[in-house]
């Protein structure tokens, strides 16, 4: 199954009583494995997930850190952009060159990176002392 078609068909288990927004995503593992997550809302709306935290921790459940390829999907007029803090989760276990394809359900998609999503990331490397 393609990351796309991972990404589309885990979007329909989505939770999203509230913003009536189904998000789905997938990520393809260093391995080669696909994980899946879906965005899951509450009714304490701060603690809602989004569908790609989901699918971060599913990779890391099974004992895996680090994604090689991201897609993401949503019923949107144009591509949906993924929040602050789920780019922060993405550079977590992907290097900046990863592609993450942002699909919608119509068929309009856009192609980036996650360094193009979030430059100037805050990393490791900002804790450390010459
Ligand atoms: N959402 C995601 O799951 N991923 C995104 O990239 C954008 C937003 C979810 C969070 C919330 O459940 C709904 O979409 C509306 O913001």
């Amino acid at each position: 199954m393609s990351l796309l078609d991972a990404a589309r068909a885990v979007r329909e288990n989505a939770y999203a009583p509230y913003s009536h927004f189904k998000v789905g995503a997938a990520v393809r593992s260093k391995t080669g494995m696909i994980y899946v997550g879906c965005n899951v809302e509450n009714v304490a709306y701060p603690e809602g997930t989004c569908a790609e935290a989901g699918a971060i921790a599913a990779m890391v459940a099974a004992g895996e850190t680090e994604l090689i390829e991201v897609c993401v999907i949503a019923d949107s007029p144009h591509p949906v952009s993924p929040c602050g803090g789920c780019r922060q989760k993405l550079a977590e276990f992907g290097r900046g060159d990863v592609p993450v394809r942002l699909a919608t359900v119509d068929g309009p998609e856009a192609m980036t990176t996650i360094s193009d999503l979030l430059p100037g990331a805050f990393d490791q490397s900002h804790m450390e002392r010459a």
